[in-house]
């Protein structure tokens, strides 16, 4: 026993030491750009102001009882007035990039069937315009969950495919108004996830499910999901090609999609766990990127989706290919994965009996470090191995970790001490950075890293109760507070040597 510790705490010195002292900025290419990121909705608030208008979450958070603490994103963090300062606080960390969303209906309250919202133009320009005038360079993402209210009510958004035509729209008029400075655009959030929890689980709005979990009365989460996927990855396609064709020779940037990914290990040595980690894996990422590069879905999913999947034509094939400029990774979990056909399954199934994500706390056996919000293991070397994978699968396509951070769970009685003291978070961040950092040296194109979030937020369903934050955020006051992860960031951005 004695020569067990002994070899258990050499480990665990070896590891605390190994990442602990290897960081250094120097890790990373010199054009690396390290950020932070946001979204409209979790930070804006001004839900109403100057003209903006209704999108579908406004809708939906002012339905009782759909948010956790019964909160919404009205006044949120207040950004649309304080953008000034929360530059200021970016500038002071020496970030090199801030990732942040457009709100669609900030900028055209009734998508394509209204006119352009002067007063939301004037404050996206002015938003731009201050952080380059910082250095700070902005990367944005065109639309991230919310979308105007009307395309929501007059055809059913994403299941339509008029919805392509409504996007193209107002990427193309994002692309005329910030494009000669904005260089780095992303098409979508984790639409992915995004088209699961709206149509599937029927947890976002517009509430669409059919399955077992969800409370819903209307949907088909057996094909609503891929349906609306479908309707996304041409619109993707459809707005490079009009970047690409109109905009690049003079604008110069790049388009890319962000995926939500996690990391799958199979439970069991076994092969057919193996396979259940195959498909996890492509109804993942693959599910938008391959149609994105190589033109179709995976053929895993095409098999076990059959006619639930829809088809593109010869013609739209031809357009999909090679419609990536960059890969957009938000990237917290690993998870185990065991199949289904030896066992129940019961959760987070969306493909029949095709694939299961089995929890480990529910086998008992741990996958990483708990954190305070159930099931987000930390395992940091998860993301080497899922920078490696991308890198082969889509032959070294830039990437960037456009989402990688830890959630704190606060509530009436958490003190802000607590909150502010995060050395979780920069254990976290440090970390992941390491392991990335391994991919870079094994030859992956990765380019940047934005760590969610800059400042607390509203986390959707959870309302405030959940903080991803560098920065602290007073909800009474709502004055921010750089927390103990935001100095550590910000002095191994700036370059020391060393940071322990
Ligand atoms: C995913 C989303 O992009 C973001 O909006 C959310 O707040 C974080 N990850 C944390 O859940």
């Amino acid at each position: 026993v004695p020569a067990a510790m002994a070899r258990f705490f050499f480990l665990l010195l070896l590891t605390l030491f190994s990442t602990a002292a290897a960081l250094k900025r120097s890790d990373f290419p010199p054009s690396f750009l390290f950020g932070a990121g946001t979204s409209s909705y979790q930070i804006e608030g001004a839900y109403l102001e100057d003209n903006k208008g209704e999108s579908n979450w406004d809708v939906f958070t002012h339905i009782q009882g759909k948010i956790m603490d019964g909160s919404n994103g009205d006044v949120a963090l207040d950004h649309y007035h304080r953008y000034k300062e929360d530059i200021e606080m970016m500038h002071s960390l020496g970030l090199d990039s801030y990732r942040f969303s457009l709100s669609w209906s900030r900028i055209l309250p009734k998508g394509r069937f209204g006119t352009v919202n002067p007063a939301g133009v004037d404050f996206y320009n002015s938003l731009i315009n201050g952080l380059l005038q910082k250095g700070i360079e902005p990367f944005v993402t065109l639309n991230h969950f919310d979308i105007p209210k009307e395309l929501e009510e007059r055809y059913g958004s994403w299941l339509s495919p008029e919805m392509q035509e409504d996007y193209t729209y107002f990427a193309e008029l994002c692309f005329k108004m910030f494009g000669d400075r904005v260089k780095h655009w992303t098409t979508f959030n984790e639409p992915n996830l995004m088209v699961k929890l709206e149509y599937f689980s029927g947890k976002y709005p517009p509430n669409h499910c059919s399955s077992p979990f969800g409370k819903c009365t209307s949907g088909n989460s057996s094909t609503e999901p891929y349906i609306a996927a479908h309707n996304i990855i041409l619109a993707h396609a459809k707005t490079v090609d009009i970047y690409r064709k109109n905009y690049k020779a003079k604008q110069g940037g790049s388009v890319g999609m962000t995926i939500y990914m996690r990391w799958y290990e199979p439970l069991r040595n076994i092969s057919a766990d193996h396979l259940a980690v195959s498909r996890a894996q492509s109804f993942e990422a693959p599910w938008f990127l391959d149609p994105l590069f190589f033109g179709d879905y995976p053929r895993q999913m095409r098999q076990i989706l059959g006619a639930n999947l829809p088809k593109f034509t010869k013609g739209e094939k031809q357009l999909l290919k090679n419609q990536i400029d960059f890969i957009g990774i938000n990237h917290y979990k690993t998870l185990y994965v065991k199949d289904c056909i030896y066992s129940p399954c019961d959760r987070d199934t969306y493909n029949g009996d095709a694939l299961v994500v089995e929890l480990a706390e529910r086998n008992g056996i741990p996958i990483g470090k708990p954190t305070p919000v159930a099931n987000n293991y930390v395992v940091p070397s998860s993301m080497e191995k899922l920078v490696m994978n991308l890198k082969q699968r889509y032959n070294n396509t830039p990437m960037y970790i456009t989402e990688n951070g830890y959630a704190q769970i606060s509530n009436s009685s958490t003190a802000t001490e607590e909150l502010i003291n995060d050395n979780e978070r920069i254990s976290y961040i440090r970390d992941y950075l390491t392991y990335l950092g391994y991919a870079i040296r094994k030859g992956a194109d990765v380019r940047g890293y934005f760590a969610w979030s800059l400042i607390d937020n509203f986390e959707w369903l959870s309302g405030y109760t959940v903080k991803y934050g560098l920065c602290h955020v007073d909800m009474k006051s709502l004055k921010r507070t750089p927390k103990l992860s935001a100095k550590w960031y910000s002095k191994f951005i700036n370059g020391y040597k060393q940071i322990d």
